[in-house]
């Protein structure tokens, strides 16, 4: 795959000092983890390395706190979660990579795990920047970067700590994501759909351009729509929407044009007064100043699940609205109802990936069936799109 260096199973780690990069950026409300499936599927690697007696230095981050430390993004909650859950020593760093950061975590002993507190909390990370990397790669004797969801972020703990260290690697959980996408990327039959949905309408809507020479169909849900509904004039209220997207959609209704990739947008929406409310039918010309489109109507439902049918390979990220409230989760549900019956019923080839889509995946109580799953939602839409990432390309 690419000339990546993956760690070796073999390799002697007993008391070496290893940074292990992971993404246990995952849902929190009031200090409670909604769902722990990125932390759950680090596992077997951490055990695996506190079986083998390494010292293990977990970094992460967590939402997005701009350099500050924000009490809600603590990893407080992550860390508990690991104490339970690991059978060795498990410590929360909290401090500074000051000047005797080689004295640092000099305490821990084969098979200890520490995790370092949310590493966007300094400025640095976010910046990638070189003395920064060189503190936080002075803490260890290898790195190892597990994960592949923040794989297309170029910052510190992903990219320039790899100039820092001796010998850096993937992970096997990072193999596993590009292993199963690659699979999906040679096997995949037309009528090809993508549906992207979400709030991370920055990361994501450029990602659309590239992708649309790809794609038969592209189907826009979630917040990202919004931004489409703009485009178009029609109010949004106070729904959310980025500011100074409309040459880029100008773009990808052009490109779809020229590639023929057709564009399917919501014609009718569900709106709240509030997050937590309750929500109520419109159609898209009938929203009001102080509502919020929080979810897709009844009608873009059907639409959605014909272009499934009609699909014979299905890519997926982003929920469909917000479906943290349930009065605003039934159009992401049902599209991940209609992809699983499909991929048991039509040997549909379904992948979907995203954080968020695992985690209203996992709200539903029947048992459903995908292709593959991903942990990643902007890492997976640009690795589709045939992007090196950077966070890849260093363990090359
Ligand atoms: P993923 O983690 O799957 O890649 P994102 O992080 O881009 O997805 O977005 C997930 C978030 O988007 C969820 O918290 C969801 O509630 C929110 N969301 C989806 N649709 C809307 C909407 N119409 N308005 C506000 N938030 C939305
Ligand atoms: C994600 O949730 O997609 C990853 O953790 C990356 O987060 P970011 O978009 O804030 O870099
Ligand atoms: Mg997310």
């Amino acid at each position: 795959m690419g000339g990546i260096n993956f760690f070796p199973n073999d390799l002697e780690v007993k008391d070496q000092k290893i940074i292990l990069r992971l993404d246990l950026n995952v849902p929190i409300k009031d200090k409670v983890i909604k769902d722990d499936t990125r932390i759950v599927l680090c596992l077997p690697f951490i055990n695996n390395l506190i079986e083998k007696k390494a010292k293990i230095i977990i970094i992460s981050h967590l939402g997005r706190p701009k350099g500050v430390s924000v009490p809600e993004l603590s990893l407080t909650p992550i860390y508990k979660y690991l104490k339970e859950t690991l059978k060795t020593n498990v410590y929360f760093f909290r401090g500074v990579f000051d000047d005797d950061v080689n004295e640092k975590f000099s305490y821990l002993k084969g098979g200890d795990v520490i995790l370092i507190e949310n590493i966007r909390f300094f400025k640095e990370e976010a910046e990638d920047d070189l003395n920064f990397s060189k503190k936080i790669g002075a803490l260890g004797d290898i790195y190892i970067n597990d994960a592949f969801s923040c794989s297309h972020r170029k910052q510190a703990s992903v990219h320039s700590i790899t100039k820092f260290v001796k010998r850096s690697f993937a992970g096997p959980l990072l193999k596993k994501e590009i292993s199963a996408i690659n699979l999906v990327i040679e096997n995949k039959k037309e009528p090809v759909t993508c549906i992207i949905g979400g709030s991370k309408i920055s990361t994501k809507i450029n990602v659309i351009l590239s992708l649309i020479k790809k794609i038969n169909n592209l189907i826009i849900v979630g917040a990202m729509a919004n931004n489409f509904f703009t485009y178009k004039n029609f109010k949004v209220g106070k729904s959310l929407v980025e500011e100074n997207t409309k040459e880029v959609i100008e773009d990808i209704y052009k490109k779809a044009e020229l590639n023929n990739c057709k564009i399917l947008i919501p014609e009718d929406c569900l709106v709240g007064t509030s997050f937590d409310g309750t929500s109520k039918k419109r159609n898209l010309d009938e929203v009001k100043d102080d509502e919020i489109i929080l979810d897709i109507g009844d009608d873009t439902i059907e639409n959605i699940k014909k272009k499934i049918n009609e699909s014979n390979t299905v890519l997926w990220n982003g929920p469909a609205g917000y479906f943290e409230n349930e009065n605003f989760s039934k159009g992401t549900l049902s599209i991940a109802e209609k992809i699983s019956k499909n991929t048991i019923e039509k040997s549909l080839l379904s992948v979907l990936g995203g954080g968020d889509t695992l985690a209203a995946i996992n709200k539903i109580n029947s048992k459903l069936s995908f292709s593959h799953l991903s942990t990643a939602g902007g890492a997976f839409l640009e690795f589709l799109e045939g992007k090196d990432l950077p966070g890849i390309s260093v363990l090359k």
